[in-house]
């Protein structure tokens, strides 16, 4: 089963893709979390990349493409993927429809305004987990639940970055859905509930439509 996850800055991608990949078993692929481990290890890659990341810009095509065929030749994904990230233009989807026929693109709907009040509160961790102050608190605090490393706030979090990431999302990336929407396979939850509640909506799209 092949599923990407879309939705603003902040509407849940990384919670909900995390938990839907662990219910079926199926590898969690985040371009976001592939870029920032390289640009935490300062490999080449991440070397050039940062700047993309910590300006809320879309890191460029030929680097993207790359990252993302490699990831999903990997044994692992051959019974499927949970994709978070990508395609984020049209660029992005012609390559990804050269290469996998997707059967699942459903969208997380949120508002701007409440995007950003999420990733004010928002504590990250290194091996992909997100945290929220208020809405979704570590056990102990500034520490990972499953992996026990210390939390930080993402670069990208930033007033100027944010507004950059929304806007390139509502420009490039949603005039996409409309391809999912005439293949059938697009599908929109309401990103406004509680995790427990957007992932039960999930869920409920995945068993009622698995083909
Ligand atoms: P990426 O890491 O994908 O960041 P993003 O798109 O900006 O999305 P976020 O991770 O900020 O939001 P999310 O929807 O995952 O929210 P989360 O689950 O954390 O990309 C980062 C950068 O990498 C890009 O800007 C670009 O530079 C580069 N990049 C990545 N992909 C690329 C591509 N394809 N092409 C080119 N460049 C690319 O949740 C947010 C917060 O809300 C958390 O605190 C969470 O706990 C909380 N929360 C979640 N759900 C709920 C809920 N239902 N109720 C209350 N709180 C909630
Ligand atoms: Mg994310």
């Amino acid at each position: 089963m092949r599923i990407i996850i879309f939705g603003p800055q902040g509407s849940g991608k990384g919670t909900q893709a995390e938990l839907i990949a662990r219910r079926h078993n199926l590898p969690y692929v985040s371009t976001g979390d592939i870029f920032r481990y390289h640009t935490k290890n300062e490999t080449e890659l991440g070397v050039k990349v940062s700047q993309y990341l910590s300006q809320g810009e879309l890191v460029p095509e030929d680097l993207t493409n790359q990252v993302v065929k490699s990831r999903l030749d990997q044994p692992d994904c051959v019974t499927g993927f949970v994709l978070d990230g990508y395609p984020r233009n049209r660029k992005q989807l012609d390559f990804l429809n050269s290469i996998f026929k997707i059967d699942f693109a459903i969208v997380i709907e949120l508002s701007d305004d409440e995007a950003v009040k999420r990733l004010s509160g928002r504590l990250a961790c290194k091996c992909g987990l997100s945290y929220h102050l208020e809405y979704n608190p570590p056990v102990k605090a500034d520490l990972c639940d499953k992996c026990g490393s210390e939390l930080f706030r993402r670069d990208d979090d930033q007033p100027e970055a944010i507004k950059k990431r929304l806007a390139i999302y509502h420009t490039e990336t949603e005039p996409l859905f409309a391809e999912f929407e005439r293949e059938d396979i697009f599908y929109r939850v309401d990103g406004s509930r509680s995790i427990d509640q957007v992932y039960q909506q999930i869920e409920k799209v995945i068993s009622s439509n698995k083909k």
